[in-house]
């Protein structure tokens, strides 16, 4: 069991399989950005392997694939099927922007992925394309179909509402989720790189007010995930909304998680620099032990809380680095 210097435990492990994004939403990746990690520096599939199953022995039971877009990382679902084969109890969840879910929803299904969480904006064509510089939506709502044709079921919708952007397509995203029995989650934007910090989010505590009345919003205490967002239900239980407020209400003290980056480096925080790199020793021929052991020691690096209101110039890294 992993436990951090304040009495966490850690029992998450997110896992960027590729930096790489066929979008560049405006929160998180500049325009015409191309400063991608280098292949070779890039964790092989049995290298992920290695440190996963290392994660795994330690306790860990949450694993999330997440990117850049996961889906871009060839044979994925080889992946997710041996850690589904070492053991069933684990919790397999993806994170994907459903551009290429429609080819992938049915092996991903097959490989034991249990969960899906999709980011998707807006339901305006405009503005999923001014959001991620791309004119996606219909492969995106593709690719949200085959996903539930393939039997995912509870699909998590991440939508970032921006000041002026996307604020009028809450209500339609919540009645799109009630329609398809999504549930919806919205996050508060953190102040990642260049991008995040020239973003504006609501705040969602406040927005919380506006829609609880409405939708007759109430505190939900069923465990949805593994991560941070609070949910509530509406009183005729047909939709469920779920909220990450790392800006308006930060949960550090109950973060359970650390992120592995594709080139082998474990991120103890998003916002922080505490960084452990695992690749070195990995391709120096490192047994298990020592593997094991660096993964406790990083533990210890891992900081009380987030300062992206202190210091919200701090992390010049994108989300898509550490793995959003
Ligand atoms: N702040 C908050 N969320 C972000 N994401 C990407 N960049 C940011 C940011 N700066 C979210 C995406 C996606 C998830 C992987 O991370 O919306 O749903
Ligand atoms: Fe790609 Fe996700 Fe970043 Fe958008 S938020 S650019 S989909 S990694």
């Amino acid at each position: 069991m992993l436990i951090d210097r304040f009495g966490r435990k850690i029992d998450y492990l997110r896992v960027s399989v590729t930096d790489r994004c066929d979008l560049r939403c405006t929160y998180c990746l500049p325009k015409g950005f191309k400063g991608f990690e280098e292949p070779r520096n890039w964790l092989t599939l049995d290298e992920m392997y290695r440190v996963l199953a290392c994660f795994s022995k330690l306790g860990t039971k949450h694993f999330r694939f997440t990117g850049g877009e996961p889906l871009l990382r060839k044979n994925l679902a080889s992946l997710i099927n041996k850690m589904r084969n070492l053991d069933h109890k684990h919790d397999l969840s993806m994170t994907s922007n459903a551009t290429q879910l429609s080819v992938h929803a049915q092996q991903l299904k097959e490989s034991g992925l249990d969960r899906l969480n999709i980011s998707l904006d807006s339901l305006r064509k405009e503005c999923v394309q001014e959001i991620t510089g791309n004119d996606c939506l219909e492969k995106v709502l593709t690719g949200l179909i085959a996903a539930k044709n393939a039997g995912f079921t509870k699909i998590k919708i991440n939508m970032v509402p921006l000041i002026g952007v996307n604020d009028q397509d809450i209500e339609p995203m919540i009645a799109f989720c009630i329609e398809h029995d999504f549930i919806m989650r919205m996050i508060e934007v953190m102040p990642m790189g260049a991008t995040g910090k020239a973003s504006t989010g609501k705040d969602l505590t406040q927005l919380l007010r506006k829609l609880a009345p409405k939708y007759k919003l109430q505190e939900s205490m069923e465990i949805l995930g593994a991560g941070p967002a609070k949910y509530w239900k509406s009183s005729d239980n047909k939709f469920t909304l779920g909220l990450i407020t790392p800006i308006s209400q930060h949960f550090c003290e109950t973060c359970n998680r650390i992120r592995l980056s594709v080139d082998g480096t474990l991120y103890m925080c998003l916002g922080q620099e505490g960084a452990y790199p695992l690749r070195a020793m990995l391709r120096a021929g490192c047994s298990d032990l020592e593997l094991e052991n660096s993964i406790v020691q990083a533990i210890e690096l891992k900081p009380e809380k987030h300062d992206f209101l202190q210091e919200p110039d701090k992390i010049i890294r994108f989300m898509s680095m550490t793995g959003g």
